[in-house]
């Protein structure tokens, strides 16, 4: 049986080449990214000195998130899954994360259902094309780029909204973020746009969301889309967006172990990544 341990920057290469060959994507930025990041936890499986297996927590303050757990297809349904799976929520849980958060592919699902985790929603995925033009903000409102003094207030709303901690992921991606403000300076919502027309965008009222949206419509790739992931529950936002041009692809099943966190999903217009939220 494989062995699990801690992924150091050596492992890259590898990790990459197993991620790719497995049908899982190119991974080394990602893994890279969570190398730098203090509050990530990857993890590799390791079976006769080969890279075979990945997992990452992420800790969100008491929620942890878990994600591309990956197994060599050659490997899979030999417990190794389970294994990593394990062993990503032994690390948050001794963090000190009540919550154990994921968003599931179809052939992860049984992992972790057979782990005690529960869908709790599903995340629509919704695809907007690149816009030319940037939006016009709502009267009396201004868009610009968020710099280091914005950040607690950024951190405060995102609280609010996902009743977690992400002040280490929302640093990480300060430098690209944009936030909406009221005539007064009032934070009325932000995005944080990441790779390949994905992004963190939390705003409470529908019409801020909308300039929000425009403006991750006109960042993303010209030759890609926006994407927007929206809650079951946000119903009138993923309304919203169809309106508005926008595309519904599919749904992933958002699961939970533990407490459920406060989360305000109406708040909620997409998310940095799936294996961190
Ligand atoms: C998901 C993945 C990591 C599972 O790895 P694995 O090593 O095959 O999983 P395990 O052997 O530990 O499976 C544990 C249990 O989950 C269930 N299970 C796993 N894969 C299953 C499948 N394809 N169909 C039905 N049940 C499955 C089984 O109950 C299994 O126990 P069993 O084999 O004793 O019946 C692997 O399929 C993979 O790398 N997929 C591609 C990447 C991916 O989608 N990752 C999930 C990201 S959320």
């Amino acid at each position: 049986m494989a062995g699990i341990r801690a992924m150091t920057a050596s492992d890259l290469d590898e990790v990459a080449a197993a991620t790719e060959a497995g049908g899982f994507g190119n991974r080394r930025e990602f893994f890279r990214m969570t190398l730098a990041l203090g509050n990530c936890r990857p993890l590799v499986a390791v079976e006769h000195g080969r890279i075979v297996g990945t997992g990452l927590g992420s800790i969100h303050g008491r929620a942890g998130w878990i994600g591309v757990i990956f197994v060599a297809p050659e490997l899979r349904r030999r417990g190794l899954g389970k294994a990593l799976t394990e062993a990503v929520c032994a690390d948050l849980e001794s963090a000190g994360c009540v919550s154990l958060v994921l968003v599931a592919t179809d052939l992860g699902r049984p992992v972790y259902e057979k782990l005690g985790f529960r869908v709790q929603t599903e995340y629509h995925m919704i695809s907007g094309d690149p816009l030319d033009a940037a939006p016009t903000p709502p009267r009396g409102t201004r868009l610009r780029q968020i710099t280091r003094a914005d950040l607690n207030g950024v951190a405060g709303l995102d609280r609010q909204a996902t009743g977690e901690d992400r002040r280490a992921l929302i640093e990480h991606f300060a430098a690209s973020g944009w936030l909406l403000e009221g005539a007064g300076g009032e934070l009325r919502g932000f995005l944080m746009p990441t790779v390949r027309g994905n992004g963190a965008l939390i705003a409470p009222e529908p019409d801020d969301a909308s300039c929000l949206l425009d403006l991750h419509r006109h960042l993303a790739p010209r030759d890609g889309h926006a994407w927007a992931g929206l809650a079951t529950e946000h119903e009138a936002g993923r309304r919203l967006l169809v309106d508005r041009g926008w595309f519904a692809w599919r749904t992933f099943p958002r699961m939970v172990r533990g407490e459920d966190p406060a989360w305000q999903p109406s708040m909620i217009w997409g998310q940095f990544n799936h294996a961190m939220g």
